[in-house]
C-alpha cells in the first residue's frame, strides 16, 4: 500500500496527470539450490511479500522513469533501445525489460519499492518483471508469466550486463502464496510445495551490501562453465561427483563440487520438507552454506557469523546464506511461535561477533507472483 501511494504521488507530482495502469512484482528468497540455476539445476525459492510497484501512463515524448527520493532515470525511446548502448541510470532495469519484451509504446512510469537493494532479495529482478508485465499488458504482447521471467533474465544478461540465471525472475513472476517452488532450471518445470504452517521464513540481513555485477559472480560462473567444458558436458547438472573429482585444477574441482553436491541437496531438501524432517532440513541447509563458503567461496565473514548465529537457536529448522553471496542475507526456517525470540537472540549474537555492521531481521510471507492491472 505504501508503495502504491508513493508511486502514485510521484507520478502525479512529476507528470501532472493520473496514471492509467499499475503493475507489481515481488522479491524472492531462496531456501536452497544456490549457484546452480546456470547449470540446469533445481532451485527452491519463494516470492516474498515485499516488492516493486510501477504506475504508468502513455507518453507522447519518449519513456520517462521517476521514483520518489531518487533522481529521474535517464529517458529512452522504446523503438530505439539498443543493448549495446544501454541507458546508464537506474532506469536501465525498466528500459532493459521494455527492450526484452519488445515494447511498442512509450510510457511514463513511476517506480516504488519496499525491497531493500543489495540484500540478495532480487530487487533488480522485481523491477524487470514489474516493467515486463506492465508493457505486456499495455501493448497486448500476449506473453505468459514464464515468458516475462525469461525476458527479465534477457534484460539482466544482455541489457544490464549481469550473467545471472533464471531463478529470481521466475520466482518473482510465478510465486504462489503459502508455497515455495522447486524450479527445475533445466526444463523450467515448477512444483509448488506448501510451507509448513508452523514455520516462519526469517530473512537475516547482514548489513553488507552486495552487487552481482562487480562481485565474483561472473568469475564463479566462468569457472564452473570451464569445469563443465573440461568434463565434456554443457552444464554441470550432467556431471557426477566422480567426474568432478577427476578435474585436475583444484579451483575448478571445488567450484564444480559445489554445483554437483548442491543439486543433490535440493532434491533431498524437497523430500525432507514434505516429511517435516527437521533434522534433515537443518543438515542440508548447513551443508549448503558450508559448500558455498568453502568450495564456491561466495560467502563472507558476516554471512558466516549470521548463519552460525541462526544455527545456535533452538527454534531453528535450518539456516544458510541466500542469493548470490558476497554480502546480503541469510534465510532461516524457524518455529513460528518462537520467531520473535529467535530474531532478538540472533541479532544479539551477530552484534557481538561482527563489529561495524548491523543485522536486521524480518519474517516474510510466501506471496503470489507479479500482476498488472488497469486503474479506474
Ligand atoms: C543471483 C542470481 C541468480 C542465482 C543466484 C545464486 O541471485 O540472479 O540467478 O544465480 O544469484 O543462486
Amino acid at each position: 500500500m505504501v508503495r502504491i501511494e508513493s508511486a502514485h504521488r510521484e507520478f502525479v507530482k512529476v507528470f501532472r496527470e493520473k496514471p492509467a495502469w499499475i503493475s507489481y512484482a515481488p522479491g524472492r528468497v531462496n531456501l536452497i539450490g544456490e549457484h546452480v540455476d546456470y547449470h540446469g539445476g533445481p532451485v527452491f525459492p519463494l516470492a516474498i511479500d515485499l516488492g516493486v510497484t510501477i504506475v504508468a501512463g502513455l507518453s507522447t515524448g519518449g519513456s520517462h522513469a521517476v521514483s520518489e527520493g531518487y533522481r529521474k532515470g535517464a529517458p529512452f525511446r522504446v523503438g530505439m533501445l539498443d543493448a549495446k548502448r544501454p541507458v546508464t541510470s537506474w532506469s536501465k532495469y525498466v528500459a532493459g525489460a521494455a527492450w526484452a519484451v519488445g515494447a511498442k509504446r512509450d510510457l511514463l512510469v513511476s517506480v516504488a519499492s519496499d525491497l531493500p537493494t543489495g540484500t540478495g532479495l532480487s530487487s533488480s529482478a522485481a523491477i524487470e518483471v514489474a516493467a515486463g508485465i506492465l508493457w505486456n499488458m499495455v501493448d497486448d504482447l500476449g506473453l505468459g508469466p514464464l515468458d516475462v521471467a525469461r525476458a527479465g533474465q534477457r534484460a539482466e544478461n544482455q541489457y544490464v550486463g549481469v550473467p545471472c540465471g533464471i531463478m529470481d525472475q521466475t520466482a518473482s513472476a510465478m510465486g504462489r502464496a503459502g508455497h515455495a517452488m522447486v524450479l527445475d532450471t533445466g526444463t523450467l518445470d515448477i512444483l509448488y510445495k506448501p510451507l509448513p504452517d508452523d514455520v516462519a521464513v526469517v530473512v537475516c540481513e547482514t548489513g553488507v551490501r552486495h552487487s552481482l555485477g562487480d562481485s565474483g559472480y561472473p568469475d564463479r560462473r566462468r569457472a564452473s562453465e570451464e569445469a563443465a567444458r573440461q568434463l565434456g558436458v554443457s552444464v554441470l547438472k550432467d556431471a557426477t561427483i566422480e567426474d568432478v573429482e577427476r578435474l585436475e585444477d583444484p579451483i575448478l574441482r571445488k567450484r564444480a563440487r559445489h554445483v554437483v553436491t548442491e543439486i543433490a541437496r535440493v532434491w533431498e531438501f524437497a523430500e525432507a520438507l514434505e516429511a517435516k524432517d527437521r533434522k534433515a532440513i537443518f543438515s542440508l541447509m548447513q551443508a549448503s552454506h558450508l559448500s558455498l563458503r568453502d568450495d564456491y567461496e561466495v560467502s563472507c565473514p558476516e554471512l558466516d557469523a549470521m548463519a552460525e548465529a541462526c544455527w545456535s537457536h533452538e527454534a531453528t529448522w535450518g539456516g544458510r546464506m541466500t542469493g548470490g553471496g558476497f554480502g546480503g542475507a541469510c534465510v532461516a526456517l524457524v518455529e513460528k511461535d518462537k520467531a520473535t525470540d529467535f530474531m532478538s537472540q540472533v541479532e544479539q549474537i551477530y552484534a557481538t561477533r561482527v563489529k561495524g555492521s548491523t543485522g536486521s531481521f524480518m519474517c516474510c510471507q510466501a506471496a503470489d507472483g507479479a500482476k498488472a492491472w488497469q486503474l479506474e
